[in-house]
């Protein structure tokens, strides 16, 4: 008697050079990651359930969590979208291709799969070339960050291979991902617009762009029970690695103290260049005290390395929250489970 043999997935992967294979699973109704200028998108044709459908499936996602479809020119939008104010007009112009994504009231061709049920619908014009190749090749395509679900998101082709692999067809290795953070969200479906998660554009620059934005008090805290998500990727755990993480805020001094006194082996400092030669134990640097950029650019990556490394506690060194290093913090506070000691 023949037994069938479960046939897995062999996830290839691709070089920037074989984008026209990597468009053509897509237009198959395939998955493939690529890579964005801020974090690795795992893309299916935005207006193909079945393939929305499996990238939920490949995540571990939710379903209620909605995705954002990305474009390849400006044009591409107005059909995705029911309005397009002036408002989104001004941020389009000044912020795309980039790190920003916009939320506008969705057309009809937005499958129930990509907008979770709601009204409205996420659209993000990458400036990423690869990224922006594959959607010429194919279509506007749907695509949440590579990793499995509460995970880190994925700022190389190896961290998507880690979570992904032979759960999806293929990956295009772009290298590094330039920004590190997730792009920032913003919702233009209420007016004041209203911020729903930071990323490289910061408020201050959608504020000098279009005035006032309300910063949605889920940037800051954990969700009240009593309260809908108004993103609902809020709600979920998220960014978090294996190991306990926990943020101290206080200066150089305060933090590298309170670190040399309550570790051991097993516990490391997620800290900046200058808190390392005050510090006798293990550490993960993400930069200079000052320099956000790299230290966004950095912070997924320290967060997987602190699992690979093995360590079951880490200490963070809590960053301000203006300007791009107000994403850093959103990521890191719920990395941390909003657990904060004030030193
Ligand atoms: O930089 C990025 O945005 C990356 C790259 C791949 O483009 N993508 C990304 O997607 O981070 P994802 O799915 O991991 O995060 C999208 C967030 C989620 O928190 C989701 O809940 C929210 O955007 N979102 C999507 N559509 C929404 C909608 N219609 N209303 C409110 N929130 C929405
Ligand atoms: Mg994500």
């Amino acid at each position: 008697m023949r037994r069938e043999r479960k046939q897995e997935m062999e996830t290839q992967i691709f070089s920037p050079d074989e984008i026209e294979k990597a468009a053509l699973i897509i237009k198959r109704g395939g998955l493939v990651a690529m890579p964005t200028e801020t974090v690795y998108g795992l893309a299916a044709d935005a207006l193909n359930p079945e393939a929305v459908a499996a990238i939920f499936k490949a995540k571990g996602r939710p379903m209620d969590n909605p995705l954002i479809v990305h474009i390849s020119e400006l044009e591409q939008i107005y059909g995705l979208v029911s309005e397009f104010p002036e408002k989104a007009r001004i941020l389009a112009e000044k912020f795309w291709p980039g790190p920003l994504t916009v939320i506008l009231p969705k057309s009809e061709v937005i499958p129930d799969e990509v907008s979770a049920g709601l009204t409205t619908v996420a659209v993000r014009f990458p400036s990423n070339p690869i990224a922006r190749r594959l959607i010429s090749l194919s279509c506007p395509l749907a695509a949440p960050s590579a990793n499995l679900s509460g995970s880190p998101s994925p700022t190389n082709a190896r961290h998507v291979y880690d979570d992904m692999k032979n759960r999806i067809d293929a990956i295009i290795d772009g290298g590094e991902c330039d920004v590190g953070v997730e792009s920032t969200v913003i919702t233009l479906a209420e007016d004041p617009p209203r911020l729903l998660r930071p990323g490289g554009i910061t408020p201050e620059q959608l504020r000098e762009a279009i005035g006032e934005v309300i910063i949605d008090d889920a940037v800051f805290n954990p969700l009240k029970a009593d309260r809908a998500a108004p993103s609902p990727g809020m709600k979920y755990k998220h960014y978090s690695p294996r190991a306990d993480v926990v943020l101290l805020r206080g200066d150089i001094n305060r933090f590298t103290d309170y670190v040399n006194s309550h570790s051991d082996k097993d516990t490391a400092a997620l800290c900046y260049d200058e808190d390392i030669k005050e510090l006798r134990c293990e550490h993960i640097s993400i930069g200079r005290a000052h320099d956000y950029n790299t230290q966004a650019h950095r912070l997924f990556t320290a967060l997987r390395t602190a699992d690979e490394r093995g360590f079951k506690k880490v200490y963070a060194h809590c960053p301000g929250t203006s300007g791009v290093e107000l994403a850093i913090y959103n990521r890191i506070i719920r990395a941390a489970g909003f657990e904060v000691i004030e030193l």
